[in-house]
Order: C-alpha cells, then structure tokens, then sequence
C-alpha cells in the first residue's frame, strides 16, 4: 500500500518576467524515489526550494503527512524532516566530518552536572554509526579539506540523515561526479529508499533516472507536463516530452579524415600563483579534421591547459599553430592566427550579461570593419550580422538582437558564445565544458555542432568532464590527472570504465 507523504496543489512561483512554477500539482509518496526532470530552466530547483523552505510560492499549498503546512525556511523545513543536498556544499573545509554534521545540533551533556559542553564523543558515534550503517566509506574524523567532492556529497547526505530528514531532495547530484563515483551515490540513494526514506532527485540525466527513479515528474518552461512510471516508459518518450519535440540522438559523425597537424604543445607547463606546478609537461598533437578530448575529473590541470593555450596564463614549453610558435603571443594575436576559445566560465569571460545579443556577438570584432568605420560602430551592419548568427546557431533569444543576454537561458547562451567564436573561422577550436549545466535538447545540439566543425576540416580541443560526450564526440582521447596526461587513444578502442580508473589515477 502507498501513501502519500508530501502533496504539493497548484504551486505557482513567479520570478521578474518569468513564471519559474506555474500551478503545479503532484503527489509523492512515501519510500519512492521520485524524479523530477527537466531542461535548464523548467523550474525544478525553484520547486524543490520552495519544498525546503527557500521561497515561499505565490500561490498554492503543500500538504505534508496530511497537514496543510508552512515551509517558510530551512530550518523549518529541517523540524518537518526534509533536508536538502544543494549543488554546492556548504561544508566547512578545516572541520571534521564529525564537526560539520553537528554544526547547529551539537548535543549538550553537563560537566559536574551542571555546565553545557558539547557531547563530542556522542556525537562521533552517532556519526559513525550512520557511516557504517550505510556504507559511507568515510570515516567520523576525517577532515573535510582532504576528502574529494564524492565524499562531501556523503558528508552532505549524512548531515540529513543525522537530522533524521525523511524526504531527502538531491539537486544534480552527479554533476561533478565520475562515472564509478555515480553509480556509488545510486546505490546509496537506493539504500537510502530501503530504509524507508523518500527521496526527490531532480536531473537532467534521463540514465540515471531510469536507473534509480520510481516515477518522475517531467517539467517544461515551468509547467508539469505529466508525472511517468519510470519502468514502463521509454527514455525516448520521456526526452521527447522533456523537450516537446522530436529529438535525434544519434550523432552525425562523419569517418575520420585527419589533415595536417594544426595545433602542437611541446612540453607545457603551468605553475600557478602558489607557485603549484597544475600542468606538467603535456605534449600532444590535434590535426586537422580531428576532435581530440581532454577527459578528466575537475581540478586536475585542464582549466590550466585551456587558459595557457589562450593566452591567459604564463607556461613554459612551446605552443604551435599552424607551425607558428604563438607561446609569446598576446590574446588578440592568438585570436588572429586562428584560434577560436569557448571557455568554460561562460559568465566571467564568456559574455558581457547586461549588453545586448548583437554587442556580445561582435565585442571580438568591434574595433574593425565592417563593423567599425573609422572610429564609428556600424549599428546597422552589427544587427544584421547578428540577426544572421541567431538564425544559424539556432539562439533562441525573445526580443533578437537586442536582448538582454542575462535574460536568456544558459543553452542559448552558450549558442550566443558558440555563434561568436566559430564565426572567427578559426582553425582550431577549443571547447570547455561546452555542454555543463545543459539541456539534452540544447546539449546535442552543441555536440553536433563540435563534430560539423570537425567534419569540415577544422582541429578541435574538447575539453570535458563528461565521459559520455568524450566518448561519442571525440577521435581521440587523452586523459588528464594531477597535471599529468595518459597515453592518447583512439575513442573507439576505450571503454567508458576504463576512462574512469584513468581520471581517478587507479590506471595510468
Ligand atoms: N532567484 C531567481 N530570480 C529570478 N529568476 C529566477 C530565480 N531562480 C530561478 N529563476 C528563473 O526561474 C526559471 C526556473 O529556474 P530553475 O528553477 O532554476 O530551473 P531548473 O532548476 O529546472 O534549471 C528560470 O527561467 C530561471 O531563470
Ligand atoms: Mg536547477
């Protein structure tokens, strides 16, 4: 028999200019692990914030274990047994496992009977035996900065169940996670459903939902489309409704034609303000007609690598393009000798959010015809490049040329920032991260994107956490760990576990 443990009527939260939740109803029942699944945007986190007491809605109830309720914060939301696992922790680095879940609920005992201290050995057993109970492979003392972000996670679930939260809401929990490090936190989740806990995990991840979700909630542009039975439903209908259109999965990958060498690195290395050596020596060859990745788990030297080919940090060793040496060049002088650079941190370095479409997309260009004329920009000129741009990258943007770039979704952003470097026609493109945070609608999209530069003859550097995409969009594949690069491979002849035991180092 089920039974309903949260009910959520005609929730309604409107933000300025958007309606992120419009009159959403649905029921989840107690011990099940309910998914909610959408794209970027479609209002997941602002409903499972309004669920933890973040936001109030503007309309609408929520009836919890058959009581109509109040969640007007966190803390209440903690007293009603919900906990929430955000996608950024909020872990203090040099306190211990023990000293993190406490924090805020230390339990009291009294020294001679009558001055409060904190029971810390209580504590730590109580923290242990939860770690043991489910398997946490931690341990109660263990140190918060020496533990990887798989094991904050951990941390981040037992501060819950220490709080003893029946409903547990996962945002992205695998984001930043590697491919043995998510089947980890499934079978956790499953364990957790075990002992009886209902979960909410939201994702955008149609895999993981049909491995671990008994039902799920599917939402578009801030309305729930219908709840599924996860079992019985296709992951291609539930992509198909996720996006309200038919979708193609299947990459359009032409065979392999590799022309010249384009980009060589001989030997770079990165040595940071912490005088830290985050690159080592890392040689490898892109040539034309080629998708060369970079995989590897975040922090380990790629963001380094990218910034040094760009130009935005000092390295030793030698960078060649097009059998130039362009190690001393400046940014522009990179730019013009054929390098295109979509960074990973869209917002710092990607785009300038409170200008309009057309200023982001010719802000590389601006200073030279024939968009400039003498000293004059050439408004006209600008918005009929950029009306062309949005019509070929597929930007989807309300108001064309002048929108406000803040005020699109993160997709069509990336599409704005995708648009602005590969119409440089470059010879080399560098990719990173192109696809974090995405839609899968938006997602393969871009992936078709990077293989239709790669199909017509240009080189392309895909830097990547996401083994899936470095396994289907690449030719060749490198992996990087603690600033050292394996072996190339070709991505045919590479499992998705093998990428795996490399990124953690177990293989080298
Ligand atoms: N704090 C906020 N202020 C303004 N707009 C917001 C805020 N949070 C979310 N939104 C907007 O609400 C919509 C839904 O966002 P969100 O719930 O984060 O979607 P999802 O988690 O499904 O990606 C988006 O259009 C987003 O830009
Ligand atoms: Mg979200």
């Amino acid at each position: 028999m089920s039974e309903t443990i949260l009910e959520l009527k005609h929730i309604s939260k409107r933000f300025p200019g958007v309606i992120a939740n419009n009159d959403i109803s649905l029921e989840i029942q107690r011990g099940e692990i309910f998914a909610f699944l959408g794209e970027n945007g479609a209002g997941k986190s602002t409903l499972a914030s309004i669920i933890f007491g973040m936001y109030s809605p503007d309309a609408g109830e929520i009836i919890l274990r058959g009581q109509a309720v109040q969640i007007n914060s966190p803390a209440r939301a903690v007293e009603l047994d919900i906990g929430m696992v955000h996608q950024h922790f909020k872990l203090v680095s040099n306190y211990s496992v023990t000293e993190n879940i406490i924090l805020g609920r230390e339990p009291i005992k009294r020294l001679l009977g009558i001055i409060p201290a904190i029971d810390y050995k209580k504590a730590r057993a109580q923290v242990q035996e939860l770690i043991d109970r489910y398997d946490f492979d931690l341990s109660a003392d263990d140190l918060i900065e020496d533990l990887n972000v798989s094991s904050q996670q951990r941390v981040e679930i037992l501060k819950m169940l220490y709080r003893d939260a029946e409903i547990l809401i996962f945002d992205e929990p695998t984001a930043m996670l590697t491919p043995q490090e998510i089947d980890s936190l499934l079978a956790i989740i499953r364990r957790l459903r075990e002992a009886g806990k209902t979960i909410i995990l939201i994702t955008h991840k149609l895999e993981e939902i049909k491995l671990v979700a008994d039902r799920c909630a599917i939402m578009s542009r801030g309305h729930l489309i219908d709840v599924y039975d996860v079992q019985t439903t296709s992951t291609q209908l539930m992509a198909n409704r996720m996006v309200g259109r038919q979708l193609s999965f299947q990459l359009d990958k032409a065979p392999a034609h590799f022309g010249p060498a384009v980009l060589e690195l001989k030997e770079l290395s990165v040595i940071d303000a912490f005088k830290v050596k985050r690159l080592d020596k890392a040689s490898f060859t892109v040539h034309a007609g080629e998708v060369f990745a970079l995989a590897g788990v975040a922090g380990n030297g790629q963001i380094q690598l990218a910034d040094a080919l760009a130009g935005l940090v000092q390295h030793s060793g030698q960078i060649i393009l097009n059998g130039q040496d362009i190690s001393q060049a400046s940014v522009r002088k990179r730019i013009q000798s054929g390098l295109a650079y979509i960074p990973e941190d869209r917002h710092g370095v990607g785009l300038f959010l409170d200008f309009d479409v057309t200023e982001n997309l010719i802000s590389k260009q601006y200073y030279r015809p024939p968009f400039a004329h003498w000293a004059f920009l050439q408004k006209k000129t600008s918005q009929r490049y950029a009306e062309l741009l949005i019509v070929r990258y597929d930007v989807r943007c309300a108001q064309g040329p002048a929108t406000i770039v803040r005020s699109m979704s993160g997709g069509n952003q990336q599409k704005l920032i995708i648009a602005r470097e590969l119409d440089t026609h470059a010879d080399l493109v560098i990719f990173v991260q192109p696809t974090r945070g995405l839609d899968i609608g938006a997602t393969l999209s871009i992936r078709q994107r990077i293989i239709d530069e790669r199909n017509s003859g240009k080189a392309v550097l895909l830097i990547s956490l996401e083994l899936e995409e470095v396994l289907t969009v690449a030719d060749n594949i490198a992996v990087i760990f603690n600033g050292n690069l394996t072996k190339v491979t070709p991505a045919a002849e590479i499992s998705l576990a093998e990428l795996g035991e490399y990124m953690m180092g177990v293989r080298q």
